[in-house]
């Protein structure tokens, strides 16, 4: 007999989600260790320490982008029209997309801004910035794992996401 209790198997389209949250997850530690390294008195920071920032940000922050446009163009839509767009599960989440975005422009300008001028207000913003960032994107990665996943894996036919599969690999390809 069937145990009925049993979750469904975890499909390819979020297993490939869940794949890049571990990444996600990896890239945030180097950003954490360099910024750990940013004085916050009135001592001026390395310039090799703002270099290693930026470049970790960067990475962050280009496969955080083309993360959350295979999820608000392959897995979202499928859920919006189970659960509704407007206020529904996804409506947070793409709002915390564009924090996030914006987040990390900051950061980098920020970043940029101490290369030149050595400034304890623009090194405590920068701070700040990163303390933010690190604790909304895991969140939103966890809010994305208990909701929206569970949603889809519970919710959506296969063949939907097998559908949402094929968009999120045809972002990928279309950004290359
Ligand atoms: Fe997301
Ligand atoms: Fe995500």
């Amino acid at each position: 007999m069937a145990n009925r209790s049993a979750s469904p198997p975890v499909h390819a389209s979020i297993g490939l989600l869940l794949r890049e949250h571990a990444r996600l997850r990896r890239l945030l530690e180097p950003v954490l260790a360099v910024e750990a390294t940013v004085g916050d008195g009135a001592q001026s920071t390395p310039l090799a320490s703002l270099r290693l920032l930026a470049r970790a940000v960067t990475r962050l922050q280009s496969f955080l982008s083309a993360h959350a446009r295979k999820e608000e163009e392959g897995l979202f839509p499928p859920i919006d029209a189970e659960e509704g767009r407007e206020g529904g599960p996804t409506t947070n989440l793409r709002a915390a997309h564009v924090h996030m975005e914006m987040m990390l422009k900051s950061i980098l300008q920020e970043t940029e801004a101490l290369r030149t001028t050595p400034d304890a207000v623009m090194r405590l913003r920068l701070k700040v910035h990163v303390h933010q960032l690190s604790q909304l994107l895991p969140e939103h990665m966890e809010e994305e794992e208990r909701i929206v996943f569970l949603i889809a894996r519970h919710r959506l036919p296969p063949a939907v996401l097998k559908e949402a599969l094929a968009r999120m690999r045809g972002t990928a390809a279309s950004q290359t």
